[in-house]
């Protein structure tokens, strides 16, 4: 968020690029009178995971070569053709010096996906998509551009998919059959030479596995990065966050990590603490480990311009910041106050980066946050000419870049700031820490940023819409190849009054990412801050996430064979299902958790689409929020004591079965887990524990559900990369007449020793897992 952004003036509002948008932009026509192209295309065709895959390079003229790509990481082997036979019949042209337009047939009824982050329902066709990342906190459905740019789209018809991908770091604007034409138009503002994937036909999960074959998959994340993460903007000193611990363990709210938001630091210059208010911040960080809490900081890309503060001297002496097209460095207002950015697209800038990360590692920070790396200025609200037609020359950008080709405008590679960013934190990391998983947190990201880090949605606000839209919102960003995101649970603004915050974790515990954040003005949202009933019910919630642990931490190893993502629309895995295709307020974790939650303020029951196939309901909570359970009443309970947990005894899941293919209205209490299993699963959990430090002797249940099933499970250490050399055991779970069968798949890990068990209809028995 930005101040001029909170509140904007009535002269601002009057000429607000919002409004200006919506004035008519030059469209383009196909045709050979408008297509200007003097230069070199081709086209090549491969086949990447069985997808057939045609690829057309686009080289302007003047052109030397292609510059390096971010995105792409595979090289498989790419076969010239003089046409391709691609799934999705492309026309494409250049119509003005800096912009280039593709079209394509959009037929009525074919669904669009991808995009990374879209303030949209699941479905964005019928709209117009400018990626361009820009820190917008109007997360209205007036936004347009926001934090991310995924020129990734997925034309979805029924089972059959395929899919357009741009590999371009310039601004690109997708039309989406914005005037019900049956036509889509990508304008591509750019100069340099760029290159267009067409993949498919195929299944959407073979489309999602081609692209993260190509654009690469997210590594194992860190066990306790999976754990409920608390995070404030900010907690101001020393004793708010030894506060703010006590009262997580005191009231048992199991909780991994503590994340420290921009006040850490001495007035806000990167790679520094204050001396005032975090006067032994190892020390704190020690501490905190001690109770099993991991520290996560902020660290934006700005560095105050500040001739006493050596990283601003440094990077100046060395040339490292970006600069105006006059060559003096380019400033600009953020939390530091004027404030110069690293030019991340230099490798040795990147070094120099990683290289201060140490100032971190050494005092034992667990992980980085990067934010406001569009980059966010303060005094440039939006980047891109709302009624741009081609990208200006280089010399009109505000700032400029080096890049291996030569001095380059800012918005040609704008898009790939953030990533670099986190680039630059991942390498640097992976130095100080070897063979450690890192976790690494980004507000802006592109294609291929899943390789580096995980991503949220930035600055949502405490209403239902946004609670809403974060579920279409993170599914099309799992198909856009990143697997690990969430939105700041509770919301980001406003205030988050306590029905909210119960129904929010509902949702939330099923994110990838699962962090509770909120801003700086307004009441507090740790869970602990409400009634004992309403911190009853969220620690419940907070417990089923970690009871749920091994089935997550498995489809992380899932995403990474195949590139699936944890969060699925129902459409993955029930294509054939026109109804399940429509649904963007349910959501599948993985193949056998199907998540439907309240999504409105007063509602006490909803419609659930189970699709076919019959389901067992998470009873877990159900009894204790609709009858009070004897032991947190539903009124707000002054002084009286909380239940701290003690609730393993309830039984976890119904065991009557709701038949799938239609409709089930079902009551919804306040607190209940509003997720159903398929039949035919085998979910491996742990017991409730109050961090990951405890997963590893926690005792593991294999739920069975129905007569017959099947399930996986895989247990690693959930910290080093020693399971990319076999240092993780894999077990194939089967359920058939009776009897639980376990098979080895790999053996290479010793496990801790723990009791294992398996329960069908609530009867148990010990399970011994071979090596
Ligand atoms: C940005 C971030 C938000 C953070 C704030 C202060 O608005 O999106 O999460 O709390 O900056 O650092």
């Amino acid at each position: 968020m930005t101040p001029t952004q909170a509140t904007p003036s009535p002269a601002e509002v009057a000429f607000d690029w919002q409004h200006a948008r919506k004035l008519p932009r030059q469209r383009a026509t196909i045709g050979a009178d408008a297509d200007i192209f003097a230069g070199k295309s081709y086209w090549e065709q491969c086949e990447v995971e069985r997808v057939k895959v045609a690829r057309l390079t686009v080289m302007p003229r003047g052109a030397r070569a292609l510059p390096a790509s971010f995105a792409v990481v595979a090289e498989p082997h790419w076969k010239p053709v003089k046409e391709a036979k691609a799934a999705i019949k492309l026309e494409w042209q250049q119509s003005r010096e800096a912009r280039f337009d593709l079209f394509f047939d959009l037929p009525e009824g074919v669904r669009c996906l991808g995009l990374g982050e879209r303030y949209s329902g699941l479905d964005l066709r019928g709209a117009v998509h400018t990626l361009c990342t820009t820190d917008d906190t109007h997360h209205t459905e007036s936004i347009d551009s926001t934090y991310k740019a995924f020129p990734f789209v997925i034309l979805q018809d029924g089972n059959t998919c395929s899919a357009i991908f741009i590999d371009t770091s310039a601004p690109t604007r997708f039309d989406l059959d914005s005037e019900l034409s049956e036509i889509g138009n990508i304008e591509i503002y750019s100069r340099r030479p760029f290159q267009v994937y067409v993949l498919g036909p195929a299944s959407l999960a073979n489309i999602i596995s081609a692209y993260t074959h190509l654009t690469g998959r997210s590594q194992l994340p860190p066990r306790w990065a999976l754990g409920h993460q608390q995070c404030r903007w900010s907690y101001p000193d020393e004793k708010t966050v030894r506060d703010v611990a006590r009262k997580l363990r005191a009231n048992k709210i199991p909780t991994d990590t503590i994340v420290l938001d921009i006040d850490y630091m001495d007035e806000y210059r990167v790679f520094t603490t204050s001396k005032q208010r975090f006067p032994n911040f190892a020390r704190l960080i020690r501490d905190l480990a001690d109770a099993d809490f991991r520290t996560v900081t902020i660290v934006d890309p700005g560095v105050k311009q500040d001739a006493a503060f050596p990283i601003y001297s440094q990077g100046k002496k060395e040339a490292y910041f970006c600069t105006k097209s006059s060559g003096e460095t380019f400033v600009e207002k953020v939390w530091p106050g004027l404030t110069v950015f690293p030019d991340f697209l230099q490798d040795r800038v990147r070094k120099w980066w990683g290289a201060n990360l140490q100032f971190y590692t050494d005092r034992g920070v667990a992980g980085i946050w990067n934010d406001m790396n569009e980059p966010a200025f303060f005094g440039i609200k939006h980047m891109l000419e709302v009624d741009i037609d081609e990208l200006p020359p280089d010399r009109e950008h505000p700032l400029m870049h080096s890049s291996p080709e030569g001095r380059i405008g800012h918005l040609e590679v704008r898009n790939l700031y953030g990533s670099l960013m986190c680039r630059a934190t991942y390498e640097g990391l992976q130095k100080h820490r070897p063979n450690q998983r890192q976790f690494i947190l980004t507000r802006s990201a592109s294609p291929g940023i899943q390789r580096y880090a995980a991503v949220w949605l930035g600055d949502n606000t405490s209403w239902y819409e946004h609670l809403r839209k974060s579920i279409p919102m993170l599914l099309n960003m799992g198909l856009s190849g990143v697997p690990f995101c969430g939105v700041d649970v509770g919301g980001f603004g406003a205030d988050c009054l306590p029905e909210l915050l119960i129904r929010w974790y509902e949702t939330g515990i099923f994110y990838p990412f699962f962090r509770n954040h909120c801003w700086i003005t307004g009441r507090a949202q740790e869970p602990y801050a409400y009634s004992d009933d309403v911190m009853d019910k969220v620690r419940r919630l907070i417990e089923t996430r970690y009871r749920l642990l091994p089935y997550i931490a498995g489809l992380f190893w899932e995403h990474w064979r195949t590139g699936a993502p944890l969060m699925r629309p129902l459409s993955w895995h029930y294509g054939d299902d026109p109804i399940a295709c429509e649904i963007d307020n349910q959501f599948m974790l993985g193949s056998d958790i199907l998540v439907a939650p309240i999504l409105e303020r007063g509602q006490r029951r909803r419609a659930v689409y189970l699709p076919k196939g019959r389901w067992y309901r998470f009873e877990f909570g159900r009894d204790a929020a609709s009858k009070g359970s004897g032991k947190a009443s539903s009124k707000p309970s002054k002084g009286k004591k909380s239940s701290k947990s003690g609730s393993t005894s309830e039984p976890l899941f119904g065991s009557e079965p709701l038949t799938g293919g239609k409709v089930h209205i079902l009551e919804m209490p306040l607190g209940a887990v509003p997720a159903f299993v398929r039949e035919g699963a085998i979910i491996p959990m742990t017991d409730v524990m109050q961090s990951t430090n405890e997963y590893s002797r926690s005792p593991i249940t294999f739920h069975v559900f129905g007569a017959t099933a099947k399930g996986k499970f895989i247990d690693d250490d959930g910290a080093s990369t020693d399971h990319l050399r076999g240092a993780y055991n894999e077990w194939m779970l089967a359920f058939a007449n009776g009897k639980f069968r376990v098979e080895p798949m790999h053996s290479g890990y010793k496990s801790s020793a723990r009791t294992v068990r398996y329960d069908h209809n609530g009867s148990t028995a010990q399970v011994k897992l071979p090596l």
